[in-house]
């Protein structure tokens, strides 16, 4: 094929991106010079294009206004494909894109984030894992270059069915590695419920749960949480009435109110399960990262039958970049979602391998030691701007573990126009609402201390503060 001119190039892409939508019918398209800037090429060159782009009837010229879009489809031999008419099977847009949201709101901005709630803000970890990884070494020596089984790397899993110390997971054919635990939740909710299926949820609940679940059109039971974790009475009246398809829980440091569902619910939970043989979807993202005393064992390892399908990631103890999760069940379960994940192929083979060379360092659990010790330390200055607010009429309970405060305001202020607020001076947080549906308006907001330092809680909590 002979070589385009460089004119011709920025024609051809200037025209593929108005003729495939790009850019809309009646869009302003860029000045010349910020184009040409982007692109690297003369303004000539723009100039050029849009002349004869413009003599093509695809776009117009504004007297000091600049370029748009001709606001009706171009006179073309072959017609334009309609996108709205070519993805029927859009249901995961039915859902408001809470995660859009929160992204728009951070947007490029440097603010003090309370936001978002990741692991792996600090500084070691970073290095003592790029310290255990030589990613030569690693494609040189493994079969890091291709693909591992469906379920993963097997020392890994191995390593986790350690980890997780309990009878019920014993072998590596009992762990999937997923795409973290928010494509083990996407691949174990498809599995078991579909549009128009009822499922049992706490309220508030994690909002990429909440998201995923309105997304495939599934009908959610709410289920009150108080400072005992999941309100376990008030699901068994449910119980009685209704089957919902499972029962999802974070049972550990729930996000986002940070309980722990206390030992005789965990019981009472399973006995429910057990009774109405109803599946558990119980995840444990936050289990590790307890302060001082360990939480009640997870409900996999109280489980009798097999009920429970266990979730975990290794976002919050390491960080989320990884994308790296697991699935923890019994063999039907597995079985069906081997085949699930055949879709996908397998999780990302060289990052399985990197974590795998990191945890053979050793020194995964003193890192976790000291993971616990920073959070701790970050809760504790929040807390201590929090108390202060309790004059003011704020609430909250103070969490052992996790990632955050939910935290109850005065009456009169709305969550949202204190973010409104808070934004101005470069403070962001989760308003309550991104943990209910839609319809729910409540007086809470999530505060997250995992990401910003001591001194960056004390400054955004000092903003706060003089806002209410
Ligand atoms: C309860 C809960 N589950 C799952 C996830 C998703 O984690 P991952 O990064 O492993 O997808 C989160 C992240 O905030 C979470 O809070």
């Amino acid at each position: 094929m002979p070589r385009k001119t460089l004119y011709q190039t920025v024609y051809h892409r200037l025209r593929y991106q108005i003729l495939s939508g790009d850019w809309p019918l009646g869009s302003r398209l860029p000045p010349e010079r910020k184009l040409a800037e982007e692109w690297a090429v003369s303004r000539n060159t723009i100039v050029h294009a849009y002349a004869d782009l413009e003599s093509e009837g695809l776009i117009y010229s504004r007297v000091g206004s600049g370029r748009y879009v001709q606001p009706l489809p171009p006179p073309s031999a072959l017609p334009l494909l309609n996108w709205r008419e070519q993805m029927p099977g859009g249901s995961h847009l039915s859902a408001p894109s809470l995660m859009t949201e929160l992204n728009a709101l951070l947007g490029t901005r440097d603010a003090l984030n309370f936001a978002f709630g990741e692991g792996g803000n600090h500084t070691r970890l970073k290095a003592e894992f790029a310290k255990g990884i030589d990613p030569l070494h690693i494609l040189e020596t493994s079969d890091a270059d291709y693909l591992f089984p469906v379920q993963g790397h097997l020392e890994l899993r191995k390593w986790i069915a350690e980890w997780m110390n309990c009878e019920q997971i014993t072998s590596p054919t009992q762990v999937m590695i997923t795409s973290g635990s928010q494509e083990a939740l996407q691949m174990t909710t498809s599995i078991l419920a579909g549009p128009g299926d009822s499922i049992a949820v706490e309220m508030p609940t994690y909002f990429g749960a909440l998201h995923l679940f309105q997304s495939l059109g599934l009908h959610l039971i709410p289920i009150p949480v108080d400072g005992e974790g999941m309100r376990v009475d008030v699901l068994e009246g449910i119980l009685s009435r209704t089957r919902p398809r499972f029962i999802y829980t974070v049972p550990t440091f729930h996000n986002p109110t940070g309980t722990i569902l206390s030992m005789e619910r965990r019981r009472q939970l399973l006995a429910l399960s057990e009774k109405h043989g109803i599946p558990i979807v119980e995840d444990d993202a936050y289990r590790h990262l307890h302060f001082e005393q360990e939480p009640p064992p997870p409900l996999k390892a109280l489980d009798r039958q097999g009920n429970v399908i266990y979730i975990n990631t290794f976002s919050k103890v390491l960080f989320p970049g990884l994308r790296l999760g697991w699935v923890a069940a019994s063999r039907p379960f597995m079985e069906r979602l081997t085949r699930y994940k055949e879709l996908s192929i397998s999780t990302n083979t060289f990052v399985q391998h990197a974590l795998w060379s990191y945890l053979q360092q050793g020194t995964f659990h003193a890192h976790l030691e000291d993971a616990r010790r920073h959070y701790q330390r970050q809760a504790a200055v929040m807390d201590k701007h929090l108390s202060a607010l309790v004059a003011k009429g704020v609430s909250y309970a103070t969490p052992s573990g996790g990632f955050y405060y939910w935290v109850s305001l005065p009456e009169q202020v709305s969550p949202k126009e204190l973010l409104q607020k808070a934004l101005q001076q470069n403070v962001v947080f989760a308003t309550g609402d991104l943990f209910l549906p839609r319809e729910t308006e409540q007086p809470y907001i999530r505060l997250c201390y995992s990401h910003e330092t001591e001194e960056g809680i004390e400054q955004g909590m000092r903003i706060l503060a003089s806002l209410l």
